[in-house]
C-alpha cells in the first residue's frame, strides 16, 4: 500500500521535515534466515500458510497460490479475488516463465468513458465505484499457474483461506486503522452496504468473512469456474447492474490469463528477469539499471546527492518513455527490445549533466521505434530451487470499495491505470496516450515489477513491491542497495527511499531519506521538492540467496509484512 501523507508545509519546512529521522521505525538490520525455503508477504498469517505448504512438499507456485488466497482474506485492502496480478517464475532448471493475469477493460468500455460531453474528465469515476472495475484476473491466474506448475492438489491450496475466512482472524493495529478510515467510503459506494465491516475496529477484533468463505469453497470445489461462472459470476453481474457498472457474464467467461515471455537484461554480472507488458515495470527497471550502470554510485554513496541526482535524471527519461511507448502488447506494438537495449539507454543519458537537473519539459520520450496508492507483493523460494515473484492488486486501497454482495470480496478500480485522456495524470500522477487508451478487452498498463535476479546462472534474489508508479523506483533502489551498497536483504528493504518520475517534476523523499544539507545541494542543482513528504514508499518483500545457499528474507517494516521459512 502506498501510504502518502500530505503535509502542507512550505518548501523549506518540508526540507527540514524530510531530514528528521522517523522515531518509531527501528527495524532489524538482518532478516529471517532459513536453510531451505521461505515466503515473504504482506501478512504473517499468509507467510506462515505459504511456508507450511512448502513443508508439506508443495513447490513455490503452490505456496504462492496459497499465500495469495490467504491474503485475499487477511489483507483485504490489497490481497484479492476481485483484482489481477503478475507472476514471474524461475524454475530450478533455469527456465523462465511469466503469467499475466491483469484485469481487462469490459467489452462495453470505450475510450472516452470517463469524459463529459466537453471532453473534461469526470473526476473519481475511474477511481471508485462500479464503473472503475476491470474484469478480474486473479482467480484465473492462480488456477492456471497451479494447473501448469503446481505439485499439491488445488483443494489443499484453497482450504487454508477458507478456514481463515470462516473462523476469523485478529486484525492488526494498522488494519484496524485502515478499516476505520474506510467506513464512509463503504457507505458511499455500495448498493448493498457490507454491514459486517461497518463498526469501529480495534486491534485484536476478529473479522469473519462469511460470504467470502463460501466463495472460496466454490473456488476450491469448482476451480476457476467457481468464480467466473455460477453464483459468484451471478453476484458480480447483479452488483454491476445495481451500480451501473459494465462487467457482464460474457466478460467473465471470456477472461483468460496469458503466459508471456519475461523481459530479461543484465546489470553488471547479474541477470535481471522481470514482467514485460502490459506491465511497464520490467522494461522501466531494466532501463533504469542500464542508465546508471556506468557511474560509480558505490563510491558516491547511498542517497548521496550525486547518486540521487543521477537516479532522478534516469527516472525522468524512463518515465517519459513509459508515458509514450507502454501499453497492452495485444493492442499496441511496444518496442521492447529497443527500449531495453544498452545502447538506447546510453543514448538517452547522453544529455545527463552531472551538475544540474534537466527540466522535465525538455525531456520527451526517446525515439524507441526508430532503430528497430493498493497492491501487494510476495516472494517465494522453495526447497527445490524454484523461485516465484507475484505482485497482485486491486489498485488503490480496497479497490473500487465495492464489495460484491452475496460473494463478499472487493472489486478492483484498475480502470484508472488506463490513460483516460491523453496527458491526464492518473491517481499516481503518471500520464499516457495512444498506447494506453481504453479499448474493450484491453489490459490497462501497470507498474508492477515482480523480479528475480540471477548471478552466474544461479538464483540470487526475488523481490517486488506495491506503490503504484513508485514500484519501479523502489525495486530499482533495493537492487542497487544490495549490489552496490552491499546491504543485507533486510537492510536494503529498510533503507529510506526516494522517488521521482518525470512528471510531476518533483523529487519525493521518504521522511529521513535526505539530510538538510543534501536536500539543499539537490535544490541548488535544480531539483524540486514538493510541499509534502511521503511517509512510507512501497512495501518491498524480498528474499536473497546467501553465498552459503541459505535464504535471507527482507520483509518491509513499513507494513505488517513478515518472512516465514525453515
Ligand atoms: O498496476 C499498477 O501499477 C497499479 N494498479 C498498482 C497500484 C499500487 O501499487 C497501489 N499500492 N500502493
Amino acid at each position: 500500500m502506498l501510504i502518502m501523507i500530505k503535509r502542507l508545509f512550505p518548501l523549506l519546512l518540508a526540507i527540514v521535515t524530510v531530514a528528521c529521522k522517523s522515531p518509531q521505525l527501528r527495524p532489524p538490520a538482518i532478516g529471517l534466515i532459513a536453510d531451505s525455503a521461505m515466503v515473504v508477504s504482506a501478512h504473517p498469517l499468509a507467510s506462515e500458510v505459504g511456508a507450511r505448504i512448502l513443508k508439506q512438499g508443495g513447490n513455490a507456485v503452490d505456496a504462492a497460490v496459497a499465500t495469495q488466497l490467504v491474503l485475499a482474506v487477511v489483507y483485504p485492502s490489497a490481497g484479492n479475488l476481485g483484482g489481477g496480478g503478475f507472476m514471474v517464475l524461475r524454475k530450478h532448471d533455469g527456465t523462465l516463465h511469466s503469467l499475466d493475469y491483469r484485469e481487462k477493460a469490459p467489452e462495453l468500455s470505450y475510450t472516452d468513458m470517463y469524459l463529459d460531453e466537453t471532453g473534461k474528465v469526470k473526476r473519481g469515476l475511474s477511481e471508485k465505484g462500479h464503473l472503475s472495475s476491470g474484469v478480474p484476473g486473479s482467480v484465473a491466474g492462480m488456477f492456471e499457474s497451479h494447473a501448469r506448475h503446481g505439485f499439491l492438489s488445488w483443494k489443499e491450496l484453497v482450504q487454508p483461506a477458507v478456514d481463515l475466512a470462516l473462523a476469523g482472524f485478529p486484525v492488526t493495529p494498522r488494519q484496524a486503522h485502515s478499516l476505520n478510515d474506510l467506513q464512509d467510503t463503504l457507505r458511499r459506494y455500495n448498493t448493498i452496504t457490507p454491514e459486517f465491516l461497518l463498526k469501529e475496529w480495534h486491534e485484536g477484533d476478529t473479522i469473519v468473512w462469511e460470504d467470502l468463505g463460501h466463495t472460496l469453497e466454490r473456488i476450491r470445489d469448482e476451480g476457476a469456474a467457481g468464480f467466473y461462472r455460477g453464483k459468484t459470476a451471478d453476484d458480480i453481474v447483479a452488483e454491476m447492474r445495481r451500480g451501473n457498472g459494465l462487467i457482464t457474464h460474457a466478460d467473465l467467461q471470456a477472461y483468460q490469463p496469458v503466459w508471456r515471455s519475461p523481459v530479461t537484461g543484465t546489470y553488471k554480472d547479474f541477470k535481471v528477469i522481470s514482467m514485460g507488458p502490459p506491465s511497464s515495470g520490467g522494461i522501466a527497471l531494466l532501463q533504469l539499471l542500464s542508465s546508471v550502470e556506468k557511474y560509480p554510485i558505490q563510491e558516491w554513496g547511498h542517497n548521496a546527492p550525486k547518486t540521487v541526482h543521477l537516479m532522478t535524471e534516469a527516472q525522468r527519461r524512463v518515465y517519459a518513455d513509459r508515458a509514450a511507448w507502454l501499453g497492452d502488447p495485444d493492442f499496441f506494438k511496444v518496442p521492447v527490445s529497443q527500449m531495453i537495449s544498452k545502447s538506447y539507454n546510453e543514448s538517452r543519458m547522453r544529455s545527463f549533466d552531472p551538475r544540474k537537473a534537466t527540466p522535465s519539459k525538455v525531456i520527451r520520450e526517446g525515439d524507441a521505434l526508430k532503430e528497430s496508492h493498493e497492491t501487494t507483493h510476495l516472494s517465494v523460494v522453495d526447497q527445490y530451487g524454484n523461485a516465484v515473484a507475484v505482485t497482485t492488486t486491486l489498485n488503490d486501497s480496497y479497490g473500487s470499495a465495492v464489495v460484491v454482495a452475496g460473494s463478499g470480496f472487493f472489486l478492483n478500480d484498475e480502470m484508472d491505470d488506463f490513460s483516460i485522456k491523453p496527458g491526464e495524470p492518473n491517481m499516481y500522477g503518471v500520464t499516457g496516450g495512444e498506447a494506453n487508451k481504453i479499448e474493450p478487452n484491453k489490459r490497462m498498463l501497470s507498474s508492477m515489477t515482480p523480479t528475480i535476479l540471477e548471478r552466474n546462472g544461479k538464483l540470487f534474489m526475488v523481490l517486488g513491491t506495491p506503490g503504484g508508479s513508485t514500484i519501479i523506483t523502489s525495486v530499482f533502489q533495493t537492487i542497487v542497495n544490495v549490489i552496490e551498497f552491499e546491504m543485507h536483504m533486510q537492510q536494503a528493504v529498510n533503507a529510506k527511499r526516494i522517488h521521482s518520475q518525470w512528471l510531476p517534476e518533483v523529487v519525493f523523499p521518504e521522511s529521513g531519506a535526505l539530510s538538510n544539507q543534501d536536500s539543499l545541494t539537490l535544490v541548488s542543482m535544480g531539483h524540486r521538492f514538493d510541499a509534502e513528504y511521503w511517509d512510507g514508499i512501497g512495501r518491498v518483500d524480498a528474499i536473497r540467496v546467501l553465498p552459503d545457499g541459505r535464504l535471507e528474507g527482507g520483509a518491509d517494516p513499513r507494513g505488517d509484512d513478515a518472512s516465514a521459512g525453515w
